[in-house]
């Protein structure tokens, strides 16, 4: 990777504000002034200081959002604000992307990284990796809606779900659920609640697999994923 690139994606400027500090003297490799901002590194073999400082290169960002409402998760958008939008500037230079989509009126726990084979695993319904989601559905849910959800339930389109996990935690006028689902299909949860004659006013995804949403992140608010979490989401 080219010196100046890898400065640029460590946060120590735009291109041309880290070929300046190349130029001033700034930057040793492995001991040595440096002074042609175009040589190449290998980033995990040498150490790139700056100002006597040793540069620690990433290539994956992994962090968490608890995603409010009204934000969408993609990653450039014209008019509405996107989760980019909620990170430090210095998060955004590894260009992160969301992992799955959750709608714009949907909150809670939201996976961020440029690690693309990481999210594609993730993803993957082949992998069976549940995505949990609690809700408040407008309408009595019954334990005919556990029985048809358990089988696949047709989507307008036709499409009939893999099994759904579905428990319900109150049930009335306004019912509480939790949902676990493989798949991310379009509005997935919304739909698979039309199915059966039922709205959701309200969706909230509380996991992925076993990793919870981290209770002390408040709306809005994101950080970096511990080791272990990395590690766990790898194992899925
Ligand atoms: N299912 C939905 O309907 N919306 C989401 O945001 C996520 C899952």
């Amino acid at each position: 990777m080219r010196l100046d690139k890898l400065l640029a994606n460590c946060g120590y400027g735009s291109r041309k504000e880290v070929k300046l500090l190349i130029k001033k003297g700034a930057i040793k490799v492995n001991g040595e002034l440096i002074k042609q901002v175009n040589i190449h590194i290998d980033p995990k073999q040498d150490c790139v200081q700056v100002q006597e400082a040793t540069v620690r290169y990433e290539e994956f960002v992994y962090l968490v959002m608890h995603k409010p409402q009204g934000v969408i998760s993609a990653t450039r958008d014209s008019r509405e604000r996107t989760i980019l939008d909620l990170l430090e500037d210095e998060d955004r230079l590894r260009n992160p992307f969301p992992v799955g989509r959750l709608d714009k009126d949907t909150e809670g726990l939201l996976l961020i990284t440029n690690d693309g084979q990481l999210a594609h695993r993730l993803l993957s319904p082949k992998k069976l990796v549940g995505k949990t989601y609690y809700a408040e559905i407008s309408g009595e849910v019954t334990d005919h809606d556990v029985e048809a959800f358990k089988q696949g339930v047709k989507l307008d389109d036709g499409y009939v779900t893999m099994p759904g996990q579905l428990t319900i935690l109150k049930s009335g006028p306004v019912s509480e659920i939790e949902l676990t689902i493989m798949e991310g299909k379009y509005h997935q949860v919304k739909r698979m609640f039309e199915s059966v004659g039922k709205k959701v006013v309200y969706l909230k995804r509380v996991a992925i697999g076993d990793w919870q949403l981290d209770p002390e992140l408040k709306k809005g608010e994101y950080r970096r994923l511990l080791e272990e979490e990395i590690s766990y989401l790898r194992k899925l």
